[in-house]
């Protein structure tokens, strides 16, 4: 298995190469303020893991995860990832974010959205629908009657079976979403995203976080992602 640039080291992007390592894949880690800041986080995850500039996780190998804030990604190094599957785990919150007027429009979709900003990319969307913090909670080994399923979505097919092939390791089953454009059936608000893997999915949004993972099987998120109507993203406020 080659190695798993992750860009952004946040609650997410840690939380991915902690199941990373776990399954004896290497990780190079990057964050906007450049490697010395991640020296505890690498000590913490092992020999595995290693820091790097942006560029360097955009090149570490076959995969690599984006775990930014939206605003980030017309930023990153484009031409380091062109061909390269990415695994993109960005959400659009507008009060972190700013109105962005595309995905208020639904014009385009968020991931869309980070493609057309990653031309040669092959993106497939990923993560992006599960809080960082129940990942860990969720994982399971290849064939648990407990384990929990993951959208992907994206355009390249290869691709897509390639990142569901990662995502087995790590931990997860997958279920395809269908193309980039579909994708809104697992951004925030909608029927498959985060509170559909919380065992109190009412709880106030303030108290999510405090709600332990409840396994989601391929074909409860099968139906959740049926089921899913469109969220008015120009109403969302979080
Ligand atoms: N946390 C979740 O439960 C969750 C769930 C689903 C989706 N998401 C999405 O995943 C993304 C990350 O969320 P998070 O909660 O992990 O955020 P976070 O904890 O704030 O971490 C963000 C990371 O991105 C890095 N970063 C920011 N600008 C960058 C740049 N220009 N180049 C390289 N790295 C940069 C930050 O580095 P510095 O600290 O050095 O600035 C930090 O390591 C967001 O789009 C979020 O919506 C999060």
């Amino acid at each position: 298995m080659p190695t798993l640039g992750i860009i952004g080291s946040g609650h997410l992007g840690a939380a991915v190469a902690r199941l990373a390592v776990a399954a004896g894949i290497p990780v190079v880690m990057a964050n906007s303020r450049g490697p010395e800041s991640l020296a505890g986080l690498t000590a913490g995850l092992g020999p595995l893991a290693t820091a790097g500039f942006t560029e360097e996780a955009a090149r570490a190998g076959e995969f690599v995860v984006l775990a930014v804030p939206l605003t980030a990604v017309p930023a990153l190094p484009a031409a380091a990832l062109r061909g390269g599957t990415v695994l993109d785990a960005c959400a659009y919150s507008p009060r972190r974010d700013g109105r962005i007027t595309p995905l208020d429009t639904e014009e385009l979709t968020t991931g869309e959205l980070v493609q057309e900003h990653l031309p040669g990319a092959r993106l497939v969307k990923a993560f992006s629908n599960v809080l960082a913090h129940h990942l860990p909670q969720l994982a399971r080994p290849t064939g648990a009657p407990d384990r929990s399923a993951l959208p992907v979505a994206g355009d390249h097919s290869d691709a897509k079976r390639a990142a569901a092939a990662l995502i087995d390791r790590l931990g997860f089953d997958t279920v395809d979403a269908g193309p980039l454009s579909a994708s809104w059936r697992f951004e925030p608000e909608s029927a498959a995203c985060t509170r559909l893997y919380a065992a109190d999915p009412d709880v106030p949004r303030d108290r999510l976080r405090e709600v332990p993972a409840l396994p989601v099987p391929a074909e409860g998120l099968r139906a959740a992602l049926t089921q899913a109507r469109r969220v008015r993203v120009a109403d969302r406020a979080h």
